[in-house]
């Protein structure tokens, strides 16, 4: 429960002195004031005894050492107030704020307070709690009770406060709240703050000392029980992380202490001492515990190996680096993709520790840093600072990429689709390249001929490739003379629905293998709608083409995460079967399968990393 108050005009300006004394204020029992204590009321918000103190009718609560309320309590029958306890008196000289205090005997003084990190965010243990337990990479903005800097200083005035805000890239300590009934109060407070337009849908998330206020968006203090010294002492560290105060993933985990404890407790030392390095030395250590992970990861899949040197070595929150992938190709080159404004803030500590533990693990690559602009710009990043590698643009110059024994040319210094190489589907090649033996092929955005060429190499009489980009017909092109395999397969340039389209209208409906790989047609939730009446017609138009008398094969996929995820997977699966019906052909669901296995993921804590969906389905031939 939330209770607020316009403080300042109760008590003087000088709220700080007052909650800094709170304990002197109750337990030093000065004179001429009375206290009285109150353990029973609605338990359902209050597990703490609780303190009346009562000045000219209007009722302030207190817990044992801090200012819960200034509302006026008394007219709500929920607030009864126990007077069969009076003992000592009390009186504040340091406050305009004059009361009586009825105050049982059996007050215990609170107990010492934990010493805190520095910089901490406090998040609801109600909102995503099981998803924190299992390691959630990514705390958004809306399960953040609190955010602040602990005060050091104690000639701090309320002056400097605005001065504290946590900045971008900050490395904090994250807590979750053990207190299950903050969560309701401060659903209410959030839900009256958006009601009164007040901080425009934003959690309210600023707090400025680990004493029980903070301000709201119109400068008004504002009490939280959740940060009464009582939570505070149960709060529970689960990490570290950093903080954007521009994102809606106000923090992305970067070490849990239920996974890392070793580390979790060198970052604390670092941290506590007081040089200006500490906050790269804390990311540059877990940087390294990170990194060799993930080698030792793809060690146990074993890549690289004689027939595959490209794959994924980092894969963003599936090896606990939120927002960072790295893609090594032909065994030569990394090619790091930051989506995250934190990987831009720490990028040169990246390069230079991911250089040394691939020096370390003799697998010496030359490192490329590539930027995604739309997603770091959805992280706040300023796109003006920016850094490109300088001879990214370099579209001329490609190296070989062997994946499953065949080799592509690739061009990672090339402004192009993703790191150049897609390798989440290597596994789904082989896997449907398996059933092409013998037979007609049509691999639809074919980019540079993966599908294509794993099916001729496992022996499909012929195979055409289509795909919208020149450069990717180009490629894909060549890369089908460099492994032998040009004969009998082609790529064309063309838009896929007016492919389709022509091929049908041309007869030529006797395709026994058909790979559907389209773009990202649903970016986020809301283009859902819009892009499964894509996927539909897409869907549909390729089961037309495949052989009516023999039924054939169909490798359908959707890289758009909101797809894959909508319904646990369900959603494809209907819209596909909903284009079956359309195309009036019976279809099988073999097999569903998503990225390779060096896409590494955390479903329980993060399952918005599931984004591939491919689905192998049977289709029968035609009943007329
Ligand atoms: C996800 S990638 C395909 C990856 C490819 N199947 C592979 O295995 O590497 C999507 C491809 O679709 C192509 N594309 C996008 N829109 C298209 C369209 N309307 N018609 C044809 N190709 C398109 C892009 O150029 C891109 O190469």
């Amino acid at each position: 429960m939330v209770i607020c108050a316009h403080i300042k005009t109760i008590f003087s300006k000088r709220i700080y002195p007052l909650q800094r004394d709170q304990s002197n204020f109750i337990y030093k029992k000065h004179s001429n004031h009375t206290y009285s204590t109150m353990r029973t009321f609605s338990k359902q918000f209050w597990t703490l005894p609780l303190l009346m103190i009562h000045q000219h009718g209007v009722s302030f609560a207190f817990t044992t050492n801090s200012l819960l309320s200034t509302s006026p309590l008394s007219s709500n029958q929920r607030y009864k107030i126990n007077k069969n306890q009076p003992t000592n008196t009390y009186s504040s000289s340091r406050t305009n704020l004059n009361v009586s205090l009825d105050a049982p005997k059996d007050i215990v003084p609170p107990k010492k307070q934990k010493p805190l990190p520095k910089n901490m965010v406090v998040v609801h243990r109600g909102r995503q709690s099981m998803a924190f337990r299992q390691g959630s990479p990514l705390v958004f903005s809306g399960a953040i009770s609190s955010s602040f800097r602990i005060h050091t200083d104690d000639n701090d005035d309320d002056d400097n406060l605005e001065e504290e805000r946590l900045e971008l890239g900050t490395l904090v300590a994250v807590a979750v709240s053990s207190k299950n009934n903050n969560q309701r109060s401060g659903n209410r407070n959030n839900r009256n703050n958006r009601r009164n337009g007040k901080n425009q849908g934003k959690s309210v998330e600023t707090a400025y000392s680990h004493s029980n206020y903070f301000l709201d968006s119109n400068g008004v203090l504002v009490l939280d029980e959740n940060s009464t010294s009582e939570s505070i002492s149960s709060l529970q560290l689960i990490g570290y992380g950093v903080y954007n105060p521009h994102s809606m993933y106000r923090v992305r985990i970067l070490c849990h202490e239920t996974s890392h404890p070793s580390t979790f407790k060198s970052i604390k030392q670092i941290l506590s001492t007081s040089s200006t390095q500490e906050p790269n030395e804390a990311i540059r250590l877990i940087l390294k515990v990170k990194f060799e992970e993930a080698i030792r990861s793809r060690t146990s899949l074993g890549l690289p190996n004689l027939s595959t040197d490209s794959y994924r070595l980092v894969n963003g929150e599936g090896d606990g680096l939120s927002g960072l992938a790295v893609d090594v190709l032909g065994g030569t080159v990394a090619v790091i993709m930051s989506s995250a404004s934190w990987c831009e803030i720490y990028k040169s500590d990246i390069m230079d520790i991911l250089n040394q533990i691939l020096n370390e693990n003799d697998r010496k690559l030359d490192l490329i840093w590539r930027t995604t602009p739309s997603r770091l710009a959805q992280d706040g990043y300023n796109k003006d600072l920016l850094l490109q590698d300088e001879d990214l643009h370099d579209s001329e110059r490609g190296i070989l990429a062997t994946e499953s024994d065949i080799q592509y040319k690739v061009f990672p210094w090339a402004q192009g689709q993703k790191t150049g190489f897609y390798c989440d589907q290597r596994e789904n090649r082989v896997l449907v390249a398996q059933l092409c033996h013998n037979k007609r092929v049509l691999d639809l955005c074919c980019y540079n001929g993966g599908f294509a060429l794993n099916a001729m190499k496992h022996g499909a009489a012929s195979c055409i490739g289509v795909d919208s980009s020149q450069d990717a017909i180009d490629t894909a092109t060549e890369n089908a003379k460099i492994n032998g395999l040009s004969d009998d397969c082609s790529f064309v340039r063309d838009d896929i629905a007016n492919y389709m389209k022509q091929t049908h209208e041309d007869g030529d409906t006797s395709y026994d293998v058909i790979i559907l790989d389209p773009p990202k047609l649903a970016p986020s939730v809301s283009g859902l709608e819009r892009a499964s009446r894509k996927y539909h017609a897409l869907n549909r138009d390729a089961m037309k083409l495949i052989d009516p008398i023999k039924g054939g094969i169909l490798l359908t996929c959707t890289c758009s995460g909101a797809m894959t995820q909508k319904d646990g997977g369900q959603f494809f699966l209907q819209t596909v079967k909903a284009a079956s019906l359309s195309a009036r052909r019976q279809i099988t669901l073999l097999k569903t399968s998503g990225a390779a296995s060096c896409h590494t993921q955390c479903p329980a804590s993060f399952p918005a990393g599931a984004y591939l969906t491919a689905a192998l389905f049977h289709v029968s031939p035609l009943e007329r």
